[in-house]
């Protein structure tokens, strides 16, 4: 039977998944796959702590170093995470010959160049299913189910923290800081959540998905994006009165000559759409192909098992490519000329806008605001007026636009700045009707 060797460095919440995963289904592949997927070596800094699962017979080292010197290991799992010896290590073992998997999406999208020529140089395979949206399939899924077809678009709820904050925002009128905070105590936000909270993750993973639809090198830092820490419990509560929920959304579109837009934002969508059933920790993914139409993939986006999920069957994609001798089968999309496809600017985007004033309450507002809009070519769909405050004579206005390019706006939201009588931010929430 086709033996394969695997590592693991990172024994954290999923490196524990990953490692039980493997050892209580070996006998199982054995018996159904006909393969022996051996767990020969964990790495950690820590390699006492119990983590719940019986790694009798497996080597337990502090030495990353063991891990690429062991000749018989030809996988290895990277859970390490982060930027700094993630990388260095993924780059040292794949130079070395290592097959990698990875749920480091933060690595992928920010160093795929340099590991894919890493891979290239020690014709070794970089695997990543696990570094979007967790258990859900989605990186195969484009990469490989769909490879028939132009992915036309792609509309992501993929960060959980952002997606259960919302939801309580909106389901249980809770404050964004409340949120914040319950989702830190039930463990689906991190200590310091900026990096999910700002967009951070969810553009690390639209550009991973970008990249493989487009077949392109699709850069996290070349396109918008912004976080929810904005959003305010009047915002939301505006949308429901509208029609809309508030959800932050990774957007991916094929506009057709070569151009592409991509972008994540929090996104006002209609309470009747796909999307806006997805709540809590959940993640979700649209996708439209020309020839396989709508698709929707759901699921949890973190978590020690349903991230070990994905990491676990890359390890046996792998495996049963070694098995008949394959590798670097699939495409590489990270490579740096690897452009077929170019990303349309920012102002060009096309879009329904919500824009919140907080003004005071007297004569000409209104009409102050609407010849800024009429003067920069945007029209208005609709107007809601409410007054905030009796005694300090403070109203909201909330217009909604229709279809207008992101310059239209962003030319009025600079001239709205030397209005007087506004008395905070003027919000700005994109609208899409999917
Ligand atoms: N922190 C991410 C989330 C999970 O909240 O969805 C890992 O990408």
């Amino acid at each position: 039977m086709f033996n394969a060797k695997v590592g693991l460095i990172g024994f954290g919440t999923i490196g524990g998944g990953v490692a039980d995963i493997i050892i209580k289904k070996r006998e199982f592949w054995q018996n159904t796959l006909g393969i022996d997927v051996e767990l020969k070596m964990i790495v950690d800094t820590d390699i006492t702590s119990d983590r719940g699962v019986d790694v009798t017979g497996v080597i337990l080292s502090d030495n990353y170093k063991d891990l690429i010197a062991d000749e018989e290991i030809s996988t290895i799992v990277e859970l390490v995470g982060g930027y700094g010896f993630a990388k260095d290590f993924v780059v040292e073992a794949l130079k070395a010959g290592k097959n990698i998997v990875t749920a480091n999406k933060a690595l992928i999208a920010t160093y795929g160049t340099e590991l894919y020529a890493a891979a290239k140089e020690g014709n070794a395979d970089l695997f990543y299913d696990a570094a979007v949206a967790g258990g859900i399939p989605i990186v195969k899924a484009v990469k490989e189910a769909l490879q028939a077809n132009t992915i036309t678009d792609m509309y992501g709820i993929i960060n959980g923290t952002c997606n259960y904050v919302l939801t309580e925002m909106e389901i249980n009128g809770l404050t964004f800081d409340a949120a914040i905070k319950q989702a830190q105590e039930l463990g689906f936000a991190e200590l310091d959540p900026t990096f999910d909270i700002e967009g951070v993750d969810t553009g690390h993973k639209i550009a991973i998905l970008a990249s493989l639809a487009s077949w392109s090198n699709v850069k996290a830092d070349s396109f918008l994006v912004e976080g929810i820490s904005k959003i305010t419990a009047e915002d939301i509560g505006y949308a429901k009165e509208l029609g809309y929920k508030i959800k932050l959304l990774a957007i991916y579109r094929d506009l057709g000559d070569d151009k592409i837009e991509v972008r994540v934002h929090p996104t006002m969508i209609p309470l009747n759409s796909t999307l806006a059933v997805i709540d809590g920790e959940f993640n979700a993914v649209k996708v439209t192909g020309d020839s396989v139409e709508e698709l929707l993939f759901k699921g949890k986006g973190a978590g020690r098992f349903p991230t070990a999920s994905a990491v676990v069957s890359d390890v046996l994609d792998i495996v049963k490519n070694e098995e008949f001798g394959a590798k670097r089968r699939l495409l590489p999309e990270f490579e740096s000329d690897h452009v077929t496809k170019t990303m349309i600017e920012q102002k060009d985007f096309v879009s329904e806008y919500y824009l919140r004033f907080v003004t005071a309450d007297k004569i000409g507002v209104l009409s102050s605001i609407t010849s800024i809009l009429g003067e920069n070519g945007v029209s208005i769909k609709s107007i809601i007026q409410k007054k905030v405050d009796e005694n300090a004579e403070t109203a909201h206005f909330v217009i909604l636009t229709h279809k207008t390019t992101e310059g239209t706006v962003q030319s009025s939201m600079k001239a709205f700045n030397s209005l007087s009588f506004l008395k905070g931010e003027t919000q700005l929430i994109r609208v899409e009707e999917m």
